[in-house]
């Protein structure tokens, strides 16, 4: 009924259902339709939300970032008999994976998709607890964790990441940092993603198609922690949450039990060589710790004169972590494994919710990656202020 009406105020389409879900790596709302609990997986929305143009202003109220299923009353932020107690996936630090959610025929409302992570271990943890439901505030603080936890499409050499075809320069959709469903006045929206046939993935109305894409998994270990999908509709005022159990574990460890972390701070520093006392560290992980005050919507990136900063192109450059940002100490974070006696300059820029980039101040920055001895864990970190 509150679909009903908030479709019929949009004024924008008749449809009512249709709809999506992430599907790989598999996400709580899968389980739950494999279970029979949830009768309509697809249907796991938030709304009526402003999901357009301006794609981080909707709160998310109830549906959390694992989502809420009002139409089966299923809530997805608490782990059930058969979600969110097991891992479904486990990945490495900086590992680019595959992805895919599931769109309904009947309910292709294009827009943009997101994955996401939130680094704060805390946090998450209040989402893996079986006998605990998230309040809204929580569900709320860790829907701001996951977008300050944006995975970018830019992260993944070579992938196609053009803005949204529905977007002007003047509007916060005009991104392309994000995945899109551009093409949506083609008449294949989002299925033009892919170009899947009908059914080639589960939903309950109209039949589904995939939507795959690829991801670089952030440089974050955990036991277990949540990917979060979101997809800000551009059709109706809607948008559609789920997230899926997965672990992070540095490879680097030797597939040996992986530890939690609550955060980024304990960078590591992987080799090739052996610990023997001399040898040295074939890469090292350099943490960049930048105080940098924004405002809610903008985003900092770290570009730089080689390619894992972009090579000076702003929409290849790597965005910093706001997961430990707070007022009085506005921390921004980017851990990246580096060559010892790598050179290269950089700058911080600022990038609002528009696109638009502020860059700090000359001179460049530079650095030289340092020798490490092969034994150390410690990571190199680099503490600054924007200027
Ligand atoms: C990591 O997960 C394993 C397997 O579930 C568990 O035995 C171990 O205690 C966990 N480690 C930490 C640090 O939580
Ligand atoms: C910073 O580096 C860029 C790219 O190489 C260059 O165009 C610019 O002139 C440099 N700025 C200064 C102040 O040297």
């Amino acid at each position: 009924m509150k679909a009903v009406i908030a479709l019929a105020s949009s004024g924008l389409i008749t449809l009512v259902r249709g709809h999506g879900y992430l599907t790989i790596p598999s996400s709580r709302t899968r389980l739950g339709a494999e279970s029979g609990i949830d009768t309509c997986p697809e249907c796991t929305i938030l709304e009526p939300v402003t999901a357009w143009p301006d794609l981080d202003s909707a709160q998310v109220g109830r549906s959390g970032p694992c989502g809420y299923n009002a139409r089966v009353s299923v809530d997805y932020n608490q782990p059930g008999s058969d979600w969110g107690t097991d891992i479904v996936a486990t990945y490495s630090p900086g590992q680019v994976i595959d992805v895919e959610w599931c769109v309904d025929h009947n309910g292709d409302h294009g827009g943009m998709f997101s994955y996401r992570v939130c680094e704060d271990q805390e946090l998450v943890d209040k989402f893996l607890d079986p006998t605990y439901l998230p309040t809204d505030e929580e569900k709320q603080a860790a829907e701001d964790c996951f977008e300050a936890g944006l995975l970018p499409c830019t992260d993944v050499d070579g992938q196609a990441c053009g803005y949204n075809a529905d977007c002007t320069s003047d509007q916060a959709c005009y991104r392309d940092d994000w995945f899109t469903c551009e093409g949506f006045n083609s008449g294949t929206k989002c299925q033009g993603v892919d170009n899947s046939a009908l059914n080639s993935c589960f939903t309950t109305i109209s039949g589904g198609y995939t939507v795959t894409k690829k991801i670089r998994i952030p440089d974050f270990v955990s036991n277990h922690t949540l990917l979060g999908f979101k997809w800000n509709s551009f059709q109706t005022p809607q948008v559609y949450l789920s997230c899926a159990d997965i672990a992070i574990v540095d490879s680097g460890s030797g597939g040996s039990t992986p530890t939690t972390t609550s955060k980024i701070s304990t960078a590591t520093t992987t080799s090739a060589a052996a610990c023997t006392g001399t040898a040295t560290a074939s890469t090292v992980a350099l943490t960049f710790n930048q105080n940098v005050v924004t405002t809610y919507g903008q985003t900092v990136k770290l570009v730089g004169s080689i390619s894992e900063l972009g090579s000076w192109d702003v929409s290849k450059a790597p965005a910093l972590s706001a997961a430990q940002y707070t007022a009085s100490n506005p921390l921004w974070t980017y851990t990246l494994k580096l060559a010892p006696g790598t050179t290269f300059q950089y700058k911080f820029v600022k990038v609002e919710s528009s696109g638009a980039v502020t860059w700090e101040s000359d001179p460049n920055r530079s650095y030289t990656v340092p020798t490490v001895s092969a034994c150390s864990t410690a990571g190199t970190a680099i503490a600054g202020t924007w200027r």
